[in-house]
């Protein structure tokens, strides 16, 4: 399962007993990844996104893993620092920082749940840096005491490790900008503590190469990303998980920028890498198939469906995912999504109109 933010930690961003119910639904998959966590409160960008760096969160945590493993689950957590892509409203009037004072593109909801601009973030000063890195290890090591299996680096869709890698979002003229060597050296940094607390084989890292979220651009995307790529090889990462754009529609064919880029990551990479976006049951089944990725990540259609293995393995019908529901809210479009089993049993659910219409396999 892809990691999914769902807004829904409880006072002081600590997960709860509804969380807890929600990843237990999901455990058949072969690995959960949990919605991005926040390694430390400058790390927040949105409303009830739960964090990894108070004694609460991994109590809360805790009740989570082991929900997750008493249904023979097993679980990752997303470690998450967003960087610019916040707003001072979540840190006591204080700018967001970020690489470089670039603001990024659109705009960010507040803890009051109003859309506003983005602000121009403030550029860390260099000896700050490791400061942040080591944030990530207490997260990483925190995560460790609440439970989790294994980690996952969020360095995907324009957050603090992807604003140092992508050219458009790093203007730095120290040791973490101007070279591809100094662009890559934040996500080396991030890797060498979070596997110094975790050891190499419980830790992966996600990418998202060509993502153009919020504004993030980078000028060598091949490039940046082989090298993003042989770095996570040197510590020798469990996977690589990479999100592909919508369009073309994975697996993307072998001409085109994301099959190039695809193609450097895995030369780069020798450990397994994950595929994911708009993945349905038969283009999975090909991508695997074709040696294309070793394994896929399904979004979207997990949160919408508990039993998503089963209804993928029997060709089964799946339930649609409500747009509406997938931030903020309640139990409704989170923990009351129907099994197969509860539909043929004509269990009556809380549910929205989404529910009642089933569309045919993907
Ligand atoms: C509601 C929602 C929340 C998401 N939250 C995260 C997140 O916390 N971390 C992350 O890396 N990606 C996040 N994503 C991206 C998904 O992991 C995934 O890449 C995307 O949905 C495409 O896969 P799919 O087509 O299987 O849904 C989120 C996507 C959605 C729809």
């Amino acid at each position: 399962m892809a990691p999914l933010t769902r807004n829904r930690a409880a006072e002081g961003n600590v997960p709860t007993e509804m969380n807890a119910t929600y990843y237990r639904q999901r455990a058949s998959a072969a690995l959960l990844v949990s919605e991005a966590t926040q390694v430390a409160p400058k790390g927040q960008g949105y409303p009830r996104t739960p964090g990894i760096h108070s004694e609460a969160q991994v109590e809360g945590w805790q009740t989570v893993t082991d929900a997750v493993h008493e249904a023979d689950g097993r679980i990752f957590l997303q470690l998450w620092h967003v960087g610019r892509i916040s707003h001072s409203a979540y840190h006591d009037g204080e700018k967001p920082v970020a690489p470089s004072a670039i603001p990024a593109e659109g705009q960010v909801i507040t803890p009051d749940l109003e859309m506003t601009d983005f602000e121009t973030p403030r550029a860390l000063e260099t000896e700050e840096v490791p400061e942040v890195v080591e944030q990530y290890r207490e997260g990483a090591a925190n995560a460790r005491r609440a439970g989790f299996d294994g980690v996952e680096i969020h360095a995907a869709n324009g957050y603090l490790i992807d604003q140092f890698l992508r050219s458009g979002t790093n203007e730095r003229t120290d040791r973490y900008g101007g070279s591809l060597e100094n662009r890559l050296r934040f996500l080396r940094e991030v890797m060498a503590a979070v596997t110094d607390e975790w050891g190499r084989e419980r830790v992966g890292v996600r990418f998202s190469p060509l993502s153009p979220v919020h504004g993030t651009y980078d000028d060598t995307p091949e490039e940046t990303f082989r090298g993003a790529a042989a770095v996570a090889d040197d510590f020798g990462l469990a996977y690589v998980h990479l999100v592909e754009p919508n369009d073309p529609k994975p697996p993307v064919q072998d001409d085109g920028e994301t099959g190039t880029v695809f193609r450097a990551i895995r030369e780069a990479f020798d450990g397994a890498l994950v595929a994911n976006g708009n993945y349905d049951e038969t283009t999975a089944r090909d991508a695997i198939e074709q040696g294309y990725a070793d394994l896929v990540a399904f979004g979207r259609s997990f949160l919408a469906n508990p039993d998503l293995p089963r209804r993928l393995k029997e060709g089964l019908p799946v339930n649609v995912p409500d747009e509406e529901t997938f931030y903020n809210g309640d139990e409704r479009g989170y923990t009351d999504y129907p099994t197969w089993d509860e539909l043929q049993n004509g269990a009556s659910f809380e549910t929205l109109d989404a529910l009642s219409e089933l569309s045919p396999r993907g």
